[in-house]
């Protein structure tokens, strides 16, 4: 599959398929145990209808927003992904590099392959935006030390990964008996510092790479943080309203509801379907914090439904991976289209920025803030 074949983002997962190896194929695609709650993501998108108006002029539409102060050319941002030098051997810096030149944000993970100050150096201006997840090291002090890093080289938020107090329970990753391949094994210090080493339970890049997360990490810890930090504080992997309120009381700027791509706990719920109770029992959470969601997120229309109901942007983690598989010219083929031509017709080909635009016009708008929840229906209540 060429590049100028691929037309939408689940054209890559294909192509994906076919390129990367049978262990980091595994590692990437996984979800846990039955992949109920992956499926689910996925299919949640269906569950919401739109309501377009028409006769609207949409000759020019803008897709731009501001996340947590940072603008961006779209309500999309790159979630953050371990490991990405599976996909590629320039990992995370072709992440920073490719988000740069579609002016979108890229959430780097603290298990990323590469060092955090090569990653950074990656950006294609001095203001580009970066924002930083953070996995809690038991050894708190190495936490503190990457957290004063991340508030030294400049990035623009920190978000917390909440839904990883164990390492889920991946299948196919776990059978793969991932190991990375010995001529990296150790040798990767990446951002965390964590070595690869299999854990009693055996295999699994997950498990291998999770072992340093710290399971006491608790509500206490946002003052912890905020102590080290004079950042903006997200809380990744929310996934009730109980919780949604909670964080508004403890003063964090922004709530990410994930279910870690259906990755950590099978059968925890779609983050759409968080977004709608928010919306329906506390739409004063809204205005309190942004709030961001991802989870099977794969086309502008799901992106359109997401800021409908209230989200502030929407992240896509395996995708990008997947897009990634034909290095920089792939993401950004991703993210937007223009330049890049479908050779038999002639015409701009998808995907994200050109499928997200197409959505504003056949919804009738040409701004996001004309989005909201009169332009969606929900077929039913969710089960
Ligand atoms: C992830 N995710 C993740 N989340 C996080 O907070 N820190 C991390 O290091 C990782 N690593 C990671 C690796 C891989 C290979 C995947 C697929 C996912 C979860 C990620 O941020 C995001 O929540 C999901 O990927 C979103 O779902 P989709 O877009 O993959 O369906």
């Amino acid at each position: 599959i060429t590049l100028g074949e691929i037309v939408g983002l689940p054209d890559f997962e294909e192509a994906a398929r076919r390129k990367l190896s049978a262990k980091a194929w595994a590692y990437m695609s996984a979800g846990a145990t039955d992949m109920y709650t992956l499926d689910l993501n996925r299919s949640s998108f269906n569950k919401i209808l739109f309501r377009p108006r028409v006769l609207v002029d949409v000759d020019k539409v803008d897709s731009s927003t501001v996340m947590l102060g940072q603008p961006t050319s779209m309500p999309i941002f790159l979630s953050p992904t371990g490991m990405a030098g599976l996909a590629h051997p320039d990992g995370e810096k072709l992440l920073t590099a490719a988000a740069g030149e579609c002016e979108a944000i890229y959430m780097i993970s603290t298990n990323a392959s590469d060092p955090l100050q090569d990653i950074v150096n990656a950006r294609q201006s001095r203001t580009q935006p970066l924002f930083m997840q953070l996995y809690v090291d038991r050894n708190r002090p190495k936490s503190e030390a990457l957290i004063h890093k991340i508030n030294d080289l400049g990035l623009k938020a920190i978000f917390v990964t909440v839904d990883a107090a164990a390492p889920g329970k991946r299948e196919a990753d776990e059978r793969s008996l991932a190991e990375i391949e010995a001529s990296q094994a150790g040798e990767i210090p990446g951002v965390s510092g964590g070595k690869m080493a299999r854990d009693r339970k055996g295999g699994g890049i997950a498990r291998a790479k999770g072992g340093f997360i710290d399971p006491t990490l608790n509500w206490n810890d946002i003052a912890w943080l905020r102590r080290h930090t004079n950042l903006p504080i997200g809380l990744k992997g929310v996934q009730s309203v109980e919780d949604c309120v909670k964080a508004v009381e403890m003063g964090v700027e922004a709530i990410y509801l994930s279910n870690h791509g259906g990755r950590a706990l099978d059968g925890s719920e779609p983050a759409l379907y968080t977004l709608l109770e928010l919306r329906k029992h506390r739409p004063d959470v809204f205005d309190k914090v942004e709030v961001y969601l991802d989870g099977g997120v794969r086309r502008g229309t799901d992106v359109i439904k997401a800021i409908c109901l209230g989200a502030k942007g929407v992240g896509l983690g395996r995708p990008i991976l997947y897009s990634m598989t034909y290095g920089k010219d792939g993401i950004v083929h991703a993210l937007e289209s223009e330049g890049l031509r479908y050779p038999s017709v002639g015409a701009d080909v998808a995907v994200l920025r050109d499928e997200i635009h197409t959505t504003m016009k056949l919804l009738g708008v040409t701004r996001l803030d004309q989005l909201g929840p009169h332009l969606v229906r929900l077929i039913r209540e969710p089960d």
